[in-house]
């Protein structure tokens, strides 16, 4: 383990499971669909590239990075696409991949974005729900766990770019960002 990891909370053989469940109900869920699975940037990658492999659909990918400003509960303007996606989502069913639903507040600005497209349906796939008083009204249609209100990192989530590449989803130990 590494050492700035105060525990492991879901190991890579927990994920992996998960992971596989979650791409079984969503194969069955969109059954005869070709669903565009749609990765917000960077922290969904390896959920992402786990996730589309337990898929047994006709599905493609693409993704996006976008930043959210002021309260985007009101509008939906309040989202700033750093990286837009190729694909044309009209008609297309959608399913946002994110690597942890927090405040959710990017993630309701995405969701507005996209729906402005006129895309068949949008659900949102998560791996990490953390147990947090939301502001935005989200929930996730898919998840592998829920959480505590921790920092977590690993698995493709990080704490200033780092962790990422950890197998596991581990507790950062607080001296980590409290120093
Ligand atoms: P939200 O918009 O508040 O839901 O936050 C979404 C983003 O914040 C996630 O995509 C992560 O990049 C980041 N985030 C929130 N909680 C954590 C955490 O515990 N560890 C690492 N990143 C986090
Ligand atoms: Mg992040």
């Amino acid at each position: 383990m590494n050492k700035d990891i105060e525990r492991i909370l879901h190991s890579e053989e927990d994920i992996k499971a998960a992971v596989k469940q979650i791409g079984t109900q969503i194969t069955a869920d969109y059954a005869g669909k070709a669903p565009l699975l749609v990765g917000i940037l960077k922290g969904s990658v390896v959920f992402m590239a786990d996730l589309m492999r337990e898929i047994d659909l006709n599905c493609d990918i693409d993704f996006m990075v976008a930043k959210s400003y002021g309260n985007a509960a009101v509008s939906s303007g309040n989202v700033k696409i750093i990286k837009d996606l190729d694909t044309d989502v009209t008609g297309r069913d959608l399913i946002i991949v994110e690597d942890i639903l927090d405040s959710a507040r990017t993630l309701y600005s995405v969701r507005n974005y996209l729906m402005q497209k006129n895309p068949a349906s949008v659900k949102i796939c998560t791996l990490l729900d953390k147990k947090v008083e939301r502001a935005f009204d989200l929930k996730a249609d898919y998840k592998c766990f829920d959480i505590e209100n921790e920092f977590v990192v690993g698995y493709g989530l990080d704490y200033a770019e780092k962790y990422r590449c950890l197998p596991y989803v581990g507790v950062l130990k607080r001296e980590v960002y409290e120093k």
